[in-house]
């Protein structure tokens, strides 16, 4: 009795076992994604599996006993996929198998101990399902994407199912060709510079505004500040909307409903409406060019002059939509650490506001870059360059390894941007590493390795140079409140407390 007591225990706790490490998972995706489907179907499949269990215990043992045994070899399974050389005799890199998204969500590093402990190329599961082949180091990344092109497939996010072809970034290889070229067209090199005084009247606007209510002891939130200044660039940029046109308000309001980044979860058919909304606000006829501009004034000018039709084509609207999107997030996300890192490392904002103020500022260096320029840079390569992701699509090699059809590679840029030799003292913050200096794609690559690189570069790295002149050429920071570094939406980002109050400078 005692041991049929103490077996019907062992199979209901081994039963139950199997199932923790998916409740867990579920219990995780719902606090970042807040019921989504899968979640409660998921769920409802899971409180069914419970309720077997109990009625196996109570009424039906001999059940009770095969779902404990089937439970006990995925265990096994589990437990052997964990090891770190499973699957090396099909060739898959080292490395656990293990959900590791409690590390991975808590330990900013995990990915270079893993390297450390492992070498360039190895395996990680941050949840249950989708294994990860992780390569740390450019030039073997570089190497890895060139010889397998055609079999690596960037994932795409939710919002490419709204757009008829996809975004830029996810087109098959034919549509990509054709679209690459009118929008890299459309943002030619000197964009920022040419429109240098409404970026600058865009960008000091936020700082007035900052400086007014943020001058107080409480100070203003430095993400949601960024957010709202780069919005205010890139419409300016992409569609000439300064921030007096009526648009530019309604916009904003459309774009919480399409934005993916801003709630880390997307839903298409809410977002349609939305889309088309902001469709009819940015391409009707009354707004757009009479004749096509042969010196364009904005990205949509640029688009206009190359395929005058353009706007006729839903996939060029609603790329150009996207484009802003991502970009103007993509922004905020680097000057927010930009500030991080400063604020980390004041002397360099004290050489910054010298250079700036002073009546003899020193010379750019034999590449054309000022200070400001490095400390973008070097922002770039220490934080705000993460990851690549692709998906095989069929087996791929790398070195020895063989990475399985299906499976994501991540190529880890952060990582290699802090374990390359080429940089002296990788993890520390100094701009002045880039000064007279040149670095190739298989040392820096905070915009891309291989094909699909980044067309806004030069937007980039214009725009982040002018808000630093505006900013240290004019105030000073001070934090008002910080924490540490979170994971949300897909990134390591500084703290959503972290509030900085904004000094004028006489
Ligand atoms: C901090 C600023 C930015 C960073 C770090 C960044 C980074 C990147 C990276 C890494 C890629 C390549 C993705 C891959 O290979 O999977 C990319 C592609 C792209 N970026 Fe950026 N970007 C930034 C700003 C911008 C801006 C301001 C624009 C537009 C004005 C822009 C437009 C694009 C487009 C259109 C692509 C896709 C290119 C293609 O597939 O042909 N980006 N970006």
């Amino acid at each position: 009795m005692v041991l049929t007591i103490a077996e019907r225990l062992a199979e209901i706790g081994v039963s139950l076992l199997v199932a923790w490490p998916l409740a867990r998972y579920l219990v995780r995706l719902n606090r970042r994604e807040r019921w989504p489907a899968k979640v409660v179907a998921a769920g409802i499949l899971l409180l069914g599996y419970v309720v077997v269990i109990i009625v196996g215990a109570l009424y039906l043992p001999a059940l009770l006993r095969v779902i404990a045994a089937i439970a006990l070899l995925m265990i096994a399974a589990f437990l052997w996929r964990t090891h770190s050389d499973y699957g090396r005799r099909r060739g898959l890199p080292p490395g656990s198998l293990a959900p590791a998204s409690d590390k991975l969500f808590a330990d900013r590093d995990y990915y270079l101990k893993q390297h450390r402990k492992h070498g360039a190329v190895f395996k990680a599961s941050p949840g249950l399902f989708h294994p990860h082949a992780c390569v740390v180091g450019h030039s073997a990344a570089l190497a890895f994407m060139k010889s397998n092109g055609p079999n690596l497939v960037a994932p795409t996010p939710p919002y490419n199912d709204n757009i008829p072809k996809g975004f830029l970034r996810y087109m098959n290889e034919e549509d990509h060709r054709a679209y690459h070229k009118l929008f890299q067209a459309a943002i030619p090199p000197p964009l920022v510079a040419t429109h240098q005084a409404a970026v600058r009247d865009a960008i000091r606007g936020p700082f007035t505004h900052w400086a007014q209510n943020g001058s107080t002891a409480a100070g203003l939130p430095v993400e949601p500040v960024m957010t709202t200044m780069m919005f205010a660039v890139m419409t300016r940029l992409f569609f000439g909307i300064t921030a007096d046109d009526p648009r530019s308000e309604r916009l904003r309001e459309l774009h919480k409903e399409i934005s993916y980044g801003d709630k880390g979860q997307y839903d298409r058919r809410l977002a349609e409406p939305a889309l088309i909304a902001v469709e009819r606000l940015l391409f009707d006829d009354e707004s757009l060019p009479q004749t096509p501009s042969t010196n364009p004034k904005t990205i949509l000018d640029g688009v206009l002059r190359d395929r005058p039709t353009a706007t006729a084509d839903p996939t060029v609207r609603r790329n150009l939509i996207y484009m802003l999107e991502t970009a103007h997030r993509d922004m905020a996300g680097l000057l927010t650490w930009l500030l991080k890192l400063l604020i980390e490392n004041r002397t360099w904002i004290q050489r910054l506001q010298e250079d700036l103020r002073s009546p003899d500022p020193p010379p750019p260096d034999s590449l054309g870059r000022t200070l400001a320029d490095r400390i973008i840079m070097e922002s770039l390569r220490l934080e705000r360059s993460e990851y690549l992701y692709r998906r095989a699509a069929a087996d791929v090699r790398i070195g020895p390894f063989t990475i399985p059809k299906g499976w994501i590679i991540r190529i880890c840029i952060r990582e290699g941007h802090r374990t390359n030799p080429a940089f002296d003292r990788p993890q520390q913050f100094d701009p002045d590493r880039f000064i007279d200096r040149t670095f190739d794609r298989t040392e820096y690559a905070p915009f891309g390795l291989y094909q699909r690189r980044c067309i806004g570069q030069n937007v980039a790295a214009d725009v982040g140079r002018m808000f630093l002149e505006e900013l240290f050429g004019n105030y000073d920071i001070a934090v008002v409140e910080d924490g540490p570094v979170q994971y949300r939406g897909g990134h390591w980002q500084p703290n959503s407390a972290f509030r900085l109050r904004l000094i004028p400078v006489c």
